[in-house]
């Protein structure tokens, strides 16, 4: 085995080098990919030539892949629903998307934050990049959850957070003119005991997360206000530039992530996948 770890950042995310994942992958390997991925988050397999069986291969190393699921109302975004495979692109045909989650910046979020059952990890293989923007930042929680100072900590321990997601990518959803029963939604602890490592995370974006159980409306807005501060405080923060061939895995249990803007005028296109997960606990 000569798999090869070299830490991104003090907080947050590596660079795998040594393994060809368009190879079926020996056990030794694998399990020192779920390791490394344990121990740092978010990993880039740089240089990967990759169709869609080999990054399932991949993928499979760390769980079970999940199918995409459709909105509760409307088209939503578009590109095939029958399959674990979601395009994220700004490539429109025929007038229609053919993926999802177009073009711009993109706020900070965890994936599937509002599914009952969270998936553990988003896997994205590049194959089109624009000439400049684009990067992915990717923040660490458990981090976060350290750096909450402790009379509000007191305050939120073993409360819940709605999260909630409706497709927008840059604004928060007003509750007062949402109807829920259109939009995907779920009440999470604030602070998640992550199943693999044990490790207590905080739990809550804002592109994502709505309010805070058992507060009043100010206290809640003012709780989530500095909770989003902390959550994308640039001490915690790794930003990835992205090269074509790149592989890059995260965990949603313990990280947010966000995409800075870039050209419209370019093509954008990266190949999405997503590992099941579970009911997260406090
Ligand atoms: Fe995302």
């Amino acid at each position: 085995m000569n798999l090869k770890i070299e830490k991104a950042h003090p907080e947050i995310g590596a660079r795998v080098w040594g393994v060809d994942l368009s190879k079926p992958i020996d056990a030794e390997t694998a399990a020192a990919m779920r390791k490394a991925f344990d121990e740092n988050i978010m990993l880039a397999f740089p240089e990967q030539e990759l169709g869609e069986p080999e990054q399932l291969r991949a993928a499979q190393v760390f769980g079970a892949v999940a199918m995409r699921k459709k909105p509760i109302v409307g088209d939503g975004p578009g590109g095939n629903f029958d399959t674990p495979f979601m395009l994220v692109t700004n490539i429109v045909e025929n007038g229609k998307s053919i993926g999802a989650f177009g073009d711009g910046e993109m706020w900070f979020h965890h994936d599937t934050s509002y599914y009952p059952e969270p998936h553990r990890a988003t896997l994205l293989y590049a194959m089109k990049l624009t000439s400049t923007g684009g990067e992915t930042r990717f923040s660490n929680m458990y981090r976060a959850y350290d750096m909450i100072p402790q009379p509000l900590r007191d305050k939120l321990e073993g409360r819940r957070v709605l999260q909630m997601h409706d497709y927008k990518r840059r604004e928060r959803l007003n509750l007062d003119t949402s109807d829920l029963s259109k939009i995907r939604h779920n009440w999470q602890p604030l602070f998640v005991t992550h199943p693999a490592t044990g490790k207590k995370a905080l739990y809550i974006s804002r592109l994502m997360s709505s309010q805070i159980e058992g507060l009043s409306r100010q206290e809640s807005e003012d709780a989530l206000e500095q909770l989003f501060d902390i959550s994308e405080n640039p001490a915690i923060v790794y930003e990835h530039s992205w090269a074509i061939g790149d592989l890059v895995i995260w965990d949603n249990w313990c990280s947010i992530h966000a995409r800075n803007d870039f050209p419209r005028d370019e093509p954008r296109l990266m190949r999405r996948l997503t590992i099941e997960g579970q009911k997260l606990a406090f």
